[in-house]
């Protein structure tokens, strides 16, 4: 039997918190509760499995036009999820990066952003980045700010950029592009997620809602990767 590959990176868009909610009757904001608690799991399950990076999508630059009573919960989920994420950064040696433009984010939250990507920044284990206010056309558009501004100071030559120089002004300088990519709930859309660095990534669509999303789930997305298909009891 081949050995089964690991993902190195895998990138998730959890969605399908509103549908969760909706199917038990509940409130939208209780779906993003349970999806939010899920991240913890998940981090676990990733690393257990061997993953080295994950990172997920929990607020893009385009989700501040949802009603702002569901923005504002989850802002404050966000905020506590931040908080807590200080202690599991140091219990389980992972290191945290938000990507995104963390400029438009609330100040209080830039500073526990802060505080938590130093003191996690020397932690050997799962390499964790959070999307916040992010949008793969921004973050690119940022970069090539960044590369104009050395234009304009006569560091560079526009004939000398190259991809790799791009690469090195977005928000995920260093870490390898992702392996995997996970869209939970059935929709068959990147809604802007990691657009540069997606480019030769395999795609895994499930229909699971993301508070549904456990390591089994996580489990079935790196067979598909694997190219395997055990639901016939095949090897
Ligand atoms: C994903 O769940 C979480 C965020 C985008 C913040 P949704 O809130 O998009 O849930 P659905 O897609 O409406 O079910
Ligand atoms: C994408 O999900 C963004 C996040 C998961 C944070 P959405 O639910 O916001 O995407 P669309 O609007 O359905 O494309
Ligand atoms: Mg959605």
């Amino acid at each position: 039997m081949e050995e089964r590959k690991i993902p190195q990176h895998v990138a998730i868009i959890l969605d399908g918190n509103g549908r969760w909610a909706k199917k038990r009757m509940m409130p939208r904001t209780y779906g993003h509760v349970q999806g939010s608690k899920n991240v913890e799991s998940i981090c676990k399950a990733a690393y257990d499995m061997g993953i080295s990076y994950l990172t997920v999508y929990a607020f893009s630059t385009e989700n501040w036009k949802r009603p702002k009573s569901e923005v504002d919960t989850i802002m404050q989920l966000l905020n506590s999820y931040l908080k807590d994420c200080l202690e599991t950064s140091k219990k389980n040696n992972m290191q945290v990066r938000v990507i995104g433009d963390k400029t438009g984010l609330p100040e209080e939250m830039q500073k526990k952003i802060a505080e938590l990507e130093e003191k996690s920044a020397g932690n050997t284990g799962l390499h964790f980045q959070v999307a916040l206010n992010y949008g793969g056309r921004d973050e690119i558009v940022r970069a090539v700010k960044k590369l104009a501004e050395k234009v304009k100071k006569e560091e560079l030559q526009p004939d000398e950029i190259t991809e790799e120089m791009l690469s090195g002004e977005l928000d995920t300088k260093g870490i390898p592009d992702p392996d995997l990519m996970i869209r939970t709930s059935g929709e068959l859309r990147l809604s802007n997620y990691l657009i540069w660095q997606l480019a030769y990534t395999e795609f895994y669509f499930t229909d699971v809602l993301w508070p549904d999303f456990d390591a089994k789930e996580l489990e079935k997305a790196v067979d598909y990767y694997n190219g395997r298909d055990r639901r016939f009891g095949g090897i």
